[in-house]
């Protein structure tokens, strides 16, 4: 039963909510599920796996949601700024460690004003003209957007976090909204960026028809990037009490994305490493085609706390290379430096 649901999604890249119910819902082999996914992901993309260095270059933020650990109202958080000359020297190491993809990731920090992100976009284009430039830095307006694109900004990751609008009043404060976020969303598509949607697995009160709205959402907004991830419980945060969410679901999520977005390029991300030892590396063989190594300056790693035991905080932008590499392999796949730009 479960193995020809897997065939349909596989063949029409879609299933009924009914059945995508089923799917998200059955039991636990996942076997023929995740080597449809792997065969998709390898028609597309053969074994490549792609590199983003990630830079987390402010902890301060204004927004309070829920579930996130460098929300404006734990006042345990240390919180750090990078220097637009420290960002710069993260991108010269990733530079030479053969990234041609950085990621500029921040809260939402009115310090780093629109003049001055795009100054540091400026800087970035001007000395790595061939190398692809990823903001993600929240929620702003249309014309903050395009300024940024004109600077040199290539791609940005928003996740939507739910696509349900109840559920997504569940985990933020009453002046945020799905409206708003998914208004970001089509403005950062329709200026022309390649766009990073995607959604937290297991967050507090989600329910399975919660995910299906994601995929429904997802397949409205046709994203060149997804990024999921199970919800992981920090101690300082109003969902201190919830349980976390399950690799398991975060995996069987990951096949079903591959399936229905086969282009797409799918993080295996941190937070499925730092819910289990190998879950990066069971992410990969699950569908996804990207690694994120960190390139932060290891003296603010441990500040980037948004949830509970991140994993990679002690180690140097070199020593996640090496790991990361030695994982892709150890999975099976190859580590690649060109830009991966999504393969429609
Ligand atoms: N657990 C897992 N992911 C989280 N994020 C924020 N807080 C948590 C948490 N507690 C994710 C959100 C955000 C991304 C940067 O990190 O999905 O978009
Ligand atoms: Fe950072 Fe393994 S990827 S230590």
């Amino acid at each position: 039963m479960k193995n020809d649901l897997v065939n349909k999604l596989r063949a029409s890249r879609d299933l009924s909510d009914d059945e995508l119910r089923e799917l998200i819902e059955s039991g636990r082999d996942d076997d023929a599920l995740r080597s449809a996914a792997d065969a998709v992901r390898r028609e597309h993309y053969g074994d490549r796996v792609f590199l983003r260095g990630l830079i987390e270059f402010t902890n301060y933020c204004k927004n309070n949601c829920y579930y996130c650990g460098i929300r404006a109202g734990n006042a345990e958080a240390v919180r750090y700024r990078l220097s637009k000359e420290e960002i710069l020297a993260c991108c010269a190491e990733g530079y030479a460690l053969g990234y041609r993809t950085f990621v500029l990731q921040g809260g939402e920090d009115p310090y780093f004003t629109d003049d001055l992100i795009c100054d540091i976009t400026a800087a970035i284009r001007k000395t790595y003209p061939e190398c692809a430039i990823t903001l993600s830095i929240g929620e702003k307006s249309r014309e903050s957007y395009q300024r940024y694109y004109d600077a040199g900004a290539n791609r940005y990751l928003l996740r939507h976090e739910t696509a349900n609008p109840l559920h997504y009043a569940k985990l933020h404060p009453e002046k945020m909204s799905s409206d708003d976020r998914k208004r970001c969303l089509w403005d950062l598509k329709e200026i022309g960026y390649q766009v990073g949607s995607g959604f937290m697995v297991g967050s507090p009160f989600q329910t399975t028809g919660d995910l299906i709205a994601d995929l429904r959402f997802l397949q409205e907004l046709q994203p060149d990037m997804i990024g999921i991830g199970p919800y992981i419980t920090h101690h300082a945060t109003p969902f201190s009490d919830m349980p976390s969410g399950s690799a398991e679901l975060t995996l069987r999520l990951v096949s079903i994305l591959r399936l229905m977005f086969p282009y797409v390029l799918l993080p295996a991300t941190t937070a499925l490493g730092t819910l289990l030892p190998d879950g990066r590396e069971r992410g990969l063989r699950a569908g996804a085609n990207v690694v994120m190594p960190n390139l932060s300056p290891t003296a603010v790693r441990r500040q980037y706390d948004l949830y509970e035991n991140k994993i990679c905080t002690g180690e140097e932008s070199a020593q996640c290379r090496q790991c990361l590499e030695a994982r892709v392999k150890a999975a099976g796949y190859r580590v690649v430096t060109d830009r991966g730009d999504v393969r429609r």
